[in-house]
């Protein structure tokens, strides 16, 4: 087994969905599996010109690769029916494609009444921090519970412990909302790390290479105080649209964190980093970022991409600054 894996450095948001996109296309990967989450991710990803949100399905559906929800993560049923009628509506044709691991936890209405009732962390509410707690609490149901879903279910092991198995796993949320190295308690209830990918059953033999995901400035959506006071950031916003793909909800907007991004970066061995929505920072005309805690001012994009290659060039990951805001 081969793995690649995809890792958001900041809050979610990054571009993630693009990545795996764009991935999918140039290798031959003969799996894609989502590691991580629920549907309280919204992968946005632009397909032959049209655009896709999707929750729980990862993209390799995008390009007849077989994708799997990985036993990482936790699935809402009558979501998982939906998207596949959505997708399928639209001419792709997910059914045969995906599949869950028989260990992936299922939410429940109860998770998803007790979610709905958040006012603490402002989740998603889509029943994700309960149905970990139950699986931790070794009272949650396993997807190989539930008949409607038995045409769909694998053993993760069996599938994926062959020799010609080449898998793109994509993480869902992100670095900051991590339940570990988050900032607690306004984090998702997941690993956002690598090493959720390795929860899956990854041995870290197989893994080849770790693409990191970051944009330009940082976002984060949730209750507690995150934009700066620049009224610049509300342009950024609405220059980058920062709206929640999943809820609507309008992402607060800061400064991207260097110190946030040189930990997450290094926790996660990142080979390839990419660093989306350089346009946005374009049009808004302020290359900044912080730097331990002090706001630097690069007054150009070549400085400011200058500054990001200098610091990491011991690293030897490969560099990558994109634009196309439109398309994240
Ligand atoms: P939960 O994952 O729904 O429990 O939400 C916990 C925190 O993570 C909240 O601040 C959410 O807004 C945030 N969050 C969860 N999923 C995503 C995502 O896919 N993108 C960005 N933020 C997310
Ligand atoms: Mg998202």
């Amino acid at each position: 087994m081969i793995v690649d894996i995809i890792v958001d450095l900041q809050y979610g948001d990054c571009g993630k969905g693009k990545i795996t996109h764009f991935l999918c296309k140039e290798h031959k990967y003969t799996h894609v599996v989502r590691y991580n989450g629920g549907c309280n991710a919204g992968h946005t990803i632009y397909h032959k010109g049209e655009k896709f949100i999707t929750h729980h399905i990862p993209a390799g559906v995008f390009f007849g690769i077989k994708s799997i929800i990985g036993p990482g993560c936790v699935v809402d049923i009558d979501q998982f029916f939906k998207e596949i009628l959505e997708l399928e509506n639209k001419g792709i044709m997910a059914r045969d494609l995906i599949k869950v691991a028989n260990n992936t936890h299922v939410i429940t209405s109860k998770h998803l009444n007790e979610d709905g009732k958040d006012t603490k962390i402002g989740t998603t509410k889509r029943g994700n921090g309960p149905a970990y707690r139950d699986k931790y609490a070794r009272a949650g149901v396993r997807a190989e519970n539930i008949p409607e879903l038995e045409p769909y279910l694998i053993d993760f092991y069996e599938e994926m412990h062959q020799e010609d198995v080449i898998a793109l796993f994509e993480g869902a949320q992100g670095f900051g909302l991590d339940i570990d190295w988050g900032d607690y308690p306004y984090v998702t209830s997941s690993h956002c790390t690598v090493a959720g990918a390795m929860l899956n059953g990854v041995p870290p033999k197989a893994v080849r290479n770790v693409w990191g995901v970051a944009k330009s400035y940082e976002t984060y959506v949730g209750t507690k105080n995150f934009q700066g006071k620049d009224p610049i950031f509300d342009k950024i916003c609405e220059i980058g649209q920062e709206y929640g793909a999943t809820t609507g909800r309008k992402r607060q907007v800061n400064w991207f964190d260097w110190s946030l991004l040189e930990k997450a970066f290094n926790i996660n061995g990142v080979t390839h980093l990419v660093i989306n929505k350089m346009d946005v920072l374009r049009e808004a005309d302020a290359w900044k970022l912080k730097k331990g805690g002090k706001i630097v001012d690069f007054g150009s994009e070549d400085v400011f991409k200058e500054f990001v290659t200098n610091n990491l060039a011991q690293t030897g990951a490969t560099i990558y600054f994109s634009g196309d805001k439109a398309k994240i």
